[in-house]
């Protein structure tokens, strides 16, 4: 397995080379060392760690402290994934709260990049935190700290005009400064689209295959997460029988185009 730090420079080489980014999200050191291991190439450790580590109905009550713990956890020992990390709900409401949260999950966090929800009511977020040096992931189409009532947890994009409203979300996103672009819970044709007209790695969660990477919340393909889940999500521990073969089986699937197949898709 390669050793050399996955950069966001490398990141857009894979997009160009057509070489696709596998993804998942991780919280803690002996993940990060196991997934590494495995040939993960980013890491989001992301705000999902409410519901999975924490026992959360949502990502909602999610706190600043709380991902710089686990950031840092990953920080720690990780070696070669680009790690990117969750602004949680209510820590960037205004560009100078986004700012000094950002700084924190870096220089604290260890964090190579920030993550935030929404398109184009972010964007001038995401142009303050552009400039000021640091790294920003958009995150469209489904908004999980939006999400209310478990029915809104759904299918985003269906119809024509929610479509082009992604669409712009993704542009806006684009010329404010951001450097990735999370597409979740959208039609597969929209997420190809999307992927077509930007000119930054996109990464589906339930987006469809032509995303430039895939990502899924680690506990979801590891088949350990209780209650309904969507159809994006396989169990990769299944037929793996381990759980470093499951990750290894995961990357592999991303890399050859196998996952996400179209029972996965919407
Ligand atoms: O919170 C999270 O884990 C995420 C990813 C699954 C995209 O935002």
């Amino acid at each position: 397995m390669e050793n050399t730090p996955v950069t966001l420079e490398i990141l857009y080489a894979m997009r160009r080379e057509g070489e696709k980014i596998a993804c998942l999200t991780c919280y803690d050191a002996s993940f990060t060392r196991v997934l590494e291991s495995a040939g993960v190439d980013m890491f989001i450790i992301g705000d999902s760690l409410g519901m999975v580590l924490l026992g959360y109905a949502g990502t909602a009550p999610v706190t600043l402290e709380n991902m710089l713990y686990h950031a840092a956890s990953v920080a720690r020992v990780g070696r070669r994934c680009y790690r990117v990390v969750d602004l949680p709900k209510g820590s960037y409401d205004t560009p100078g709260q986004a700012l000094a949260n950002a700084e924190r999950l870096v220089s604290e966090g260890g964090a190579h990049m920030v993550k935030l929800e929404g398109g184009v009511a972010r964007a001038a977020i995401v142009e303050h935190l552009a400039n000021h040096d640091i790294p920003v992931c958009g995150h469209i189409g489904l908004l999980p700290q939006s999400v209310s009532q478990p029915q809104d947890y759904r299918v985003q994009g269906r119809d024509a005009a929610s479509a082009a409203a992604i669409l712009v979300d993704a542009h806006a996103l684009q010329e404010a400064g951001a450097g990735l672009l999370v597409m979740e819970c959208i039609p597969a044709g929209l997420g190809g689209e999307i992927t077509a007209a930007v000119s930054m790695p996109t990464i589906g969660i339930g987006a469809g295959p032509d995303c430039d990477g895939q990502v899924l919340v680690l506990h979801d393909m590891l088949g350990i997460t209780t209650g309904r889940l969507p159809r994006f999500v396989h169990d990769f521990l299944q037929d793996a029988g381990s759980i470093p073969a499951a990750i290894a089986a995961y990357v592999r699937a991303v890399k050859d185009g196998s996952y996400p197949a179209a029972r996965h898709c919407y």
